[in-house]
């Protein structure tokens, strides 16, 4: 198939261009870099000794949306492409709300205007009511999101919804992911945060690096075997499959279908770090701080109707995502900035 893929530079994207080119489809890339490097798909070329092409694009410019598809034919559109940094869209909630939804506006208006059916929609386990019983599935209750870029991925899966079922013959997938951690085997492509990291793993693996002093890990007092909070982290390439099943998946259907796309294996802050030090053979200096404001105790997914229908299942263990993100990290100590 040829694919469209929105904010294909990004993390979750870039890993997604390697197994659909792998795979053996042809896939555009749309990114306006705003939080990416067009030197990951320099290095997907690599990797898979495929050719990409790459659109500097920003999808809130309904015009320049439009132009992409007017001079392309896509069987099929992933759609990566928002702002993803939860603090920065509770400081800044107008950017989100604009940036995410506006996207995914223009992005539906093009392929309704050139006959383009099918899109997969990068959601998140943030769109799940934080007072579910764990683990969630697909029907478990959504809303109640404690911050705006939560909002946009709920308010982004209605619009998707509701196109699907004004038109009667689209196909949209949701895929709703969990904790995405880890990096290519190849330690070609990764996680490369600007500026501090929010996110558990990327801080850990700069503590490795020596980037970060010590690791604040967010309370020790939860309601868990070992205090520390629990999630499901899912490697980033066990995702990108995610979607190569899910590709498969859409050509037998329409209407709208939701998937986790999650381990199911709960682990916590703690044994994240422990398995990081077995993993690698670094020590992770840390200290036990003040819960962090809008974190829960436990998050994880029940994975089962994405193992039923799409015949998918993660097959990478919490030591792989450890050893893949520390192969990138220490190959690429300034992420995309240095050279390989
Ligand atoms: P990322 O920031 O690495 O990738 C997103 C890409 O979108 C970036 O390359 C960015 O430049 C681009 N982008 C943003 N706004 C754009 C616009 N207006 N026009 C064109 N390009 C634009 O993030 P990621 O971790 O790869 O996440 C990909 C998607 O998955 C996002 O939609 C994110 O919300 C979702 N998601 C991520 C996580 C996670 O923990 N990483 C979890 C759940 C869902
Ligand atoms: C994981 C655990 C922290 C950093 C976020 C978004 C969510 C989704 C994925 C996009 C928690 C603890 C973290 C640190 C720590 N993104 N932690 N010290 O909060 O589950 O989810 O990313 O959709 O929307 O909210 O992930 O990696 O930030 O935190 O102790 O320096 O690690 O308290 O228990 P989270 P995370």
């Amino acid at each position: 198939m040829n694919v469209f893929v929105t904010g294909g530079t990004g993390y979750i994207g870039s890993h997604t261009c390697v197994e659909l080119l792998e795979a053996g489809h042809s896939v555009v890339v749309a990114d306006n870099l705003v939080n990416s490097s067009a030197e990951s798909l320099r290095r997907v070329e690599r990797i898979t000794g495929r050719a990409v092409e790459f659109i500097e694009c920003d999808l809130r410019e309904s015009a320049a949306v439009d132009a992409v598809f007017a001079s392309h034919r896509f069987d099929c559109v992933l759609h990566f492409a928002g702002l993803k940094a939860v603090g920065e869209s509770v400081a800044k909630p107008l950017l989100y709300f604009e940036n995410n939804l506006n996207s995914t506006i223009n992005l539906c208006r093009a392929m309704a205007e050139h006959g383009v059916k099918k899109i997969i929609f990068s959601s998140s386990a943030t769109v799940y009511s934080p007072d579910n019983v764990m683990p969630v599935n697909e029907e478990s209750r959504t809303g109640g999101c404690t911050n705006p870029y939560g909002w946009t991925k709920f308010m982004c899966e209605q619009i998707l919804r509701a196109e699907a079922e004004a038109r009667g013959d689209w196909s949209v997938i949701l895929l709703r992911y969990f904790n995405p951690v880890g990096a290519h085997p190849s330690g070609l492509i990764g996680e490369d945060p600007r500026g501090i990291p929010n996110n558990l793993m990327p801080f850990i693996s700069q503590t490795a690096a020596g980037r970060r002093d010590h690791l604040n890990i967010f309370g020790n007092d939860y309601d868990t075997p070992d205090g520390t909070g629990i999630r499901d982290y899912i490697h980033v390439v066990d995702l990108a499959r995610g979607h190569v099943a899910a590709m498969n998946y859409m050509e037998k259907v329409t209407g709208t279908e939701v998937f986790n796309l999650g381990t199911g294996a709960p682990c916590s802050v703690l044994e994240m770090v422990r398995a990081f030090e077995k993993a690698t053979g670094v020590k992770i200096p840390f200290r036990i701080a003040p819960r962090r404001p809008g974190d829960v105790a436990r998050v994880y997914a029940d994975p089962s109707k994405s193992l039923r229908l799409l015949g998918w299942k993660s097959e990478l263990s919490l030591e792989d995502m450890c050893r893949d993100t520390w192969n990138w990290q220490s190959k690429n100590p300034d992420g995309y900035g240095g050279d390989l």
